[in-house]
C-alpha cells in the first residue's frame, strides 16, 4: 500500500472511491471537504445523508454514486464520531473501520485532510493516526489460506492536498504511522503463527536478526547449559519438559547519549498447555498467544533504531513452551531463581510468574534502572477488566504515568490494579520462599503482579498484565480475530517522546 498526494480536488480524481467526513450528530456536522464537494454534486450528499439516516459515527460508512459529475463513480461518507470528543484515537479507529469496510472491495481511496480548526490536530498527526488506521484495519494474517481470486487489496492512498509544506509535515506523519504498523505488525504475526513455527529458536533467531541489520542493537542467546551455569533454576524448572528447546534471548540498544538502562521484559511462553497442570481444551486452544508479551518486545526492537531513543534500552525474553513430558515439572517440585528466592510450583499453569520471575532479576543484575514487563500472566485478568484492556500496576508514580501517558497517545487501553500489601501474604509457602499460585482464588490478577514485585528488588517497574488485549478471539476495531500486537505502539510512544 503507498500514500500519495495529488494537487488535484477530489472531483478531479480518478480513484475507486472518494472520502468525505462527518462528525456525529442528529444532523451530523459536515466538514469543509464535504461541502466543498457536495457543491460539486449539488447537493446530492447532504440529501443522502438525510435520507439514509447518517449519523456520522466513528467508522459509520454511506456510499453514495455521483452519477459521472465527477471523475471517480464512488463517494463515500465517513463518520467520525463526536466533535467534542474527537481525538487522534477516534481518527484512527475511524479509518481502521473504513478499511475493513474496504476490505477485497476497493483498491485506491482519496481524501483531504481536516484543517485544523474542524479537528485539533495538526497535519503530521493527522496523517500518522490516518496510516495506523488503515494499516492496521486491513492487516490480516492469511499464509495458510488459498488466496481467493476476486480479493482486491487497498493499493494507493491519495491525499489531495496542494501545499507543499503540509505535503511534508502529512509524509512526515504517514512515515512514523507506517514504522509503527510494521512494529505491531511483526508482533501481530508472531502470534499468529502457530507454536510449531514460533519457537524459543526462532525468536531468538528474530533477536539475532535484528542485531545483525542494525549496529546499535547486540543481542546474546543463552542455551540450556549457559542458563544452568548462571543460575535460573526457575525459567529451567518450566522448561525442562522440553527437553533443550529454551532460549533467553537478552537484546541491547545503546544510544550513547544517557547512562540509563530501560529493560523491557516479554513473557515469552511459546505454548501454554498448563503442564501436568493441564488446561481444558477450550482454555488451551489460542495458547499460541502466550508469547505475545516477547512479541511485542522484538516488535519494539526491530524498528527502535529509527526511533533513536535517548535512553539505552535492554530487551529480555525467557522463551519456552509449557509442556507435559515424563520430565515435567510436578507441583510440589521446589526451583530456585537467579535472585537465590526459592519458589514452590503447587500449580504448572501458573508457569510465567515462574518464567518472568528470572527474567526480572536478569534485568535487576544487568543494571536495570528501570523495568516494564508485558505478560498474558493471567485469566483473572480478562475477568476482571474484559478483553480490551490491560492491568497495570507499578511500585513507581513517575514511570507509571509516562506509561499511562504513552497508552493513551497509541489507543491502548489501561486500568491500574492496587499492589496491596495486605494480599502478600496469599503467595506465601510452606514449603519455600513463595509459592507460584496464592491460596485464594480471589485477585488472582493481583497476586501475580505481587508475585512479580518481589523479583524486582524495588527498582522502579511497570508490569502489564496483557491477558486479554493481547489476543481477540472475535474481530476488534483495529484489526482481526487474533493477535493485537498490544503493547508495542505504548512502548513506541514512551521510547520515542522518552518520557
Ligand atoms: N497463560 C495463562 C494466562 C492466560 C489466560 C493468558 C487466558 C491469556 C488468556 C497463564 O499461564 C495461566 O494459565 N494462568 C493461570 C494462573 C492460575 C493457575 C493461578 C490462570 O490464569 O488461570
Ligand atoms: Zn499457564
Ligand atoms: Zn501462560
Amino acid at each position: 500500500m503507498t500514500f500519495e498526494f495529488s494537487s488535484n480536488t477530489l472531483d478531479k480524481i480518478s480513484v475507486d472511491k472518494v472520502l468525505v467526513f462527518a462528525f456525529e450528530g442528529e444532523d451530523p456536522v459536515l466538514t469543509q471537504g464535504f461541502l466543498q464537494l457536495d457543491k460539486v454534486l449539488t447537493g446530492l450528499l447532504s440529501e443522502e445523508i438525510t435520507a439514509e439516516k447518517f449519523k456520522g459515527k466513528t467508522g459509520e460508512v454511506l456510499s453514495v454514486s455521483p452519477y459521472k459529475k465527477i471523475l471517480c463513480s464512488k463517494v463515500s461518507v465517513l463518520g467520525l464520531g463526536k466533535k467534542e470528543e474527537f481525538d487522534g484515537n477516534q481518527l484512527r479507529k475511524a479509518f481502521s473501520l473504513l478499511a475493513k469496510n474496504l476490505k477485497n472491495k476497493t483498491s485506491s481511496i482519496a481524501f483531504s485532510l481536516l484543517s485544523l480548526k474542524e479537528s485539533n490536530l495538526d497535519v503530521a498527526l493527522q496523517s500518522q493516526m490516518i496510516a495506523e488506521g488503515i494499516l492496521l484495519g486491513n492487516y490480516s494474517f492469511a499464509r495458510y489460506k488459498e488466496k481467493t481470486k476476486e480479493e482486491k487489496e487497498l493499493e494507493a492512498v491519495i491525499i489531495s492536498e496542494d501545499n507543499k509544506n503540509n505535503q511534508l509535515k502529512a509524509k512526515e506523519g504517514i512515515k512514523k504511522g507506517e514504522l509503527f504498523y510494521e512494529a505491531t505488525r511483526l508482533a501481530r504475526d508472531f502470534v499468529n503463527e502457530p507454536a510449531a513455527v514460533v519457537t524459543p529458536a526462532f525468536l531468538a533467531q528474530v533477536a539475532l536478526d535484528i542485531a545483525k541489520k542494525n549496529k546499535n542493537i547486540k543481542c546474546t542467546v543463552y542455551e540450556k547449559d549457559q542458563i544452568e551455569k548462571m543460575g535460573m533454576g526457575a525459567f529451567l524448572g518450566i522448561a525442562q519438559a522440553s527437553g533443550n528447546a529454551l532460549r533467553f534471548i537478552h537484546l541491547e540498544y545503546t544510544s550513547g547519549l544517557s547512562s540509563k538502562k530501560l529493560a523491557l521484559i516479554g513473557k515469552g511462553i511459546t505454548f501454554d498447555t498448563g503442564g501436568v497442570s493441564l488446561k481444558r481444551e477450550d482454555s488451551m486452544k489460542d495458547m499460541k498467544c502466550d508469547m505475545a508479551g516477547a512479541a511485542a518486545i522484538l516488535g519494539v526492537f526491530s524498528i527502535i533504531s529509527k526511533i533513536k531513543p535517548k535512553t539505552n534500552v535492554m530487551g529480555i525474553i525467557a522463551a519456552t513452551p509449557n509442556m507435559v513430558s515424563d520430565k515435567s515439572i510436578v507441583p510440589g517440585d521446589v526451583v530456585r531463581s537467579l535472585n537465590g528466592k526459592t519458589i514452590e510450583i503447587l500449580n504448572t499453569d501458573a508457569e510465567g510468574r515462574v518464567t518472568m520471575a528470572d527474567s526480572l532479576s536478569y534485568a535487576v543484575k544487568k543494571g536495570a534502572n528501570e523495568i516494564i514487563d508485558l505478560a498474558t500472566l493471567t485469566g483473572a485478568s480478562m475477568v476482571a477488566l474484559g478483553t480490551d484492556i490491560a492491568a497495570i500496576f507499578s511500585n513507581n508514580n513517575s514511570l507509571k504515568e509516562k506509561v499511562k501517558i504513552a497508552a493513551s497517545n497509541a489507543g491502548e487501553k489501561l486500568w491500574e490494579l492496587p499492589l496491596e500489601e495486605e494480599y502478600k501474604k496469599l503467595n506465601k509457602s510452606d514449603v519455600a520462599d513463595i509459592s507460584n499460585i496464592p491460596s485464594s482464588r480471589y485477585g488472582g490478577t493481583i497476586t501475580a503482579a505481587l508475585f512479580l514485585e518481589e523479583f524486582v528488588d524495588k527498582k522502579p517497574w511497570v508490569h502489564l498484565d496483557i491477558a486479554g488485549p493481547a489476543y481477540f478471539e472475535k474481530g476488534h476495531d483495529l484489526g482481526p480475530k487474533g493477535g493485537s500486537g498490544f503493547g508495542v505502539r505504548t512502548l513506541l510512544n514512551l521510547l520515542e517522546f522518552n518520557l
